[in-house]
């Protein structure tokens, strides 16, 4: 089974990515949050920190890119090779309104004429075999079809697709069909979207056998779930308290007091969700201060996992 680990900005940071990594592992390939290059051709420090080879040490990782502009992405894609990463993958799928506000992410897709012209030039001209991670439409799913035959004109290393349009953000329903119509076309596709626990990514690989999924809020929940999918063993409450040990560990190497809390009450309200009661753990988590967060995560890991750990929206 092939397993990849969802970008989330702010979430999936190299802390994350290299803690995971080495605690659980199972995961074929973590996609580093978008960086947005812009006509100064440099990366902020943050930016410069997250695709560092030594942030991401032994971790497998795929840089990815989010800009409207072919030669932004040029330039950003040679900057990936040159630090020796063999692979770059394309944003259009954001659905933030300050990134479509600029026309970057999903406002791509309701631009087809601009998709095309800009896949053209960094299809002739980037360093770096292109994977792409998209959409299915910006306004309405009815935009696939003619968007899928815009895509499968190029030689893309993989297309990993959210099947759902911009306006739905993160909520509401898939569009199982719309990831149907792409299947059919031979495509080297990726699968993401509510893939929250084992039952559903089994479900998946029943309906497309070998399929990779990309795991992103199902995977922040429960770490375990890769490994448990490779037959390994399901999560437990101490390994729970040793993630979350190891995690904090590293972020105090790094930040201040205040931050380290905001980037553990980000994770936690997440694996919240694998405990009885989710709903409720969750809430507690994210409503912690820096003050009573470690008396939030003790009631946490007092408290019996479900049966079935995974992410509960
Ligand atoms: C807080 C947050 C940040 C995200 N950041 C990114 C990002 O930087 N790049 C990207 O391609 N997708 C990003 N996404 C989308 C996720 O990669 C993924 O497509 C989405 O969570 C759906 O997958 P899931 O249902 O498995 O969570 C983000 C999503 C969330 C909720």
């Amino acid at each position: 089974m092939d397993i990849r680990s969802a970008p989330l900005e702010s979430l999936t940071d190299a802390v994350f990515r290299r803690v995971h990594h080495r605690l659980f592992g199972g995961v074929e390939k973590y996609y580093i949050p978008f960086v947005s290059p812009t006509s100064h051709h440099c990366f902020p420090p943050r930016e410069m920190r997250a695709i560092a080879p030594e942030s991401n040490a032994g971790v497998p990782v795929v840089p990815q890119v989010m800009t409207r502009y072919p030669e932004h992405f040029i330039w950003a894609a040679q900057e990936m090779s040159d630090r020796g990463y063999d692979e770059v993958n394309l944003n259009i799928g954001c659905p933030s309104g300050t990134v479509t506000a600029k026309g970057k992410g999903s406002a791509l897709l309701r631009e087809p004429d601009v998709l095309r012209a800009f896949l053209d030039e960094i299809f002739t001209h980037a360093p770096l075999p292109i994977s792409i991670k998209t959409r299915i439409g910006f306004n309405a799913p009815e935009e696939w079809g003619a968007l899928l035959e815009i895509l499968r004109q190029y030689p893309m290393k993989e297309l990993i697709i959210h099947p759902r349009i911009r306006a739905q953000f993160y909520k509401g329903e898939v569009y199982p069909e719309a990831f149907q119509l792409a299947a059919e076309t031979g495509l080297p596709l990726v699968y993401n979207g509510d893939l929250f626990d084992l039952p559903a990514c089994l479900a998946l690989q029943e309906k497309y056998p070998g399929m990779p999924m990309m795991l992103g809020r199902g995977l922040l929940a429960n770490p375990a779930l890769p490994r448990q999918l490779k037959g390994g063993a399901p999560l437990s409450v101490e390994e729970v308290a040793r993630y979350h040990d190891a995690l904090e560990k590293e972020y105090s190497a790094i930040y201040p007091k205040d931050q380290v809390h905001c980037k553990m009450r980000g994770i936690m309200k997440h694996v919240a969700c694998c405990f009885e009661r989710p709903e409720k753990m969750a809430k507690m988590i994210a409503k912690t201060n820096p003050y009573n967060y470690h008396a939030a995560v003790e009631k946490l890991l007092q408290a019996p996992l479900r049966e079935t750990p995974g992410f509960v929206p």
